[in-house]
């Protein structure tokens, strides 16, 4: 007769598991289920491109963000973004939802030059087209 014990480790692995299941759980609605929408974005002295990126209400975002050439930043403030491009081109996956129609201003947050202040884009976010 062997009576099993749970270690800790084995406690707090299922733990984090149900946690990160209801987590999951919670936020999964139907509508959000699907997977992002990636957008490839490339910021350079001293510009986004695109410049001007458009989505639609709700939708998950998945910006995958490179430097071509130095550092740089992607500030959107509305959704609380604010991430660093390095200047290796490494792609930096900055994910958010777009949960407010309008149009924001796309910021470097990187002080990147004389051009800094003008490296600016737009997110427009759609209202959802109406079903009925
Ligand atoms: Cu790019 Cu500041």
């Amino acid at each position: 007769m062997t009576k099993r014990r749970f270690s800790s480790a084995e406690a707090v692995a299922g733990m984090a598991l149900l946690l990160a299941t209801t987590v999951t759980s919670a936020r999964q609605d139907p509508a959000t289920a699907t997977a992002p929408r990636v957008i490839e974005v490339v910021a350079k002295k001293f510009a986004f491109e695109p410049a001007r990126l458009e989505v639609v209400d709700g939708e998950r975002i998945r910006l995958q963000v490179t430097s071509a050439d130095g550092v740089h930043g992607l500030q959107i403030k509305k959704f609380g973004v604010n991430k660093v491009i390095p200047r290796d081109g490494t792609p930096v996956t900055i994910d958010f939802v777009a949960s407010r129609p309008g149009t924001y201003e796309i910021l470097c947050s990187e002080e990147c030059g004389e051009g800094h202040e003008s490296m600016t884009g737009s997110l427009v976010v759609v209202a959802k087209p109406k079903t009925k």
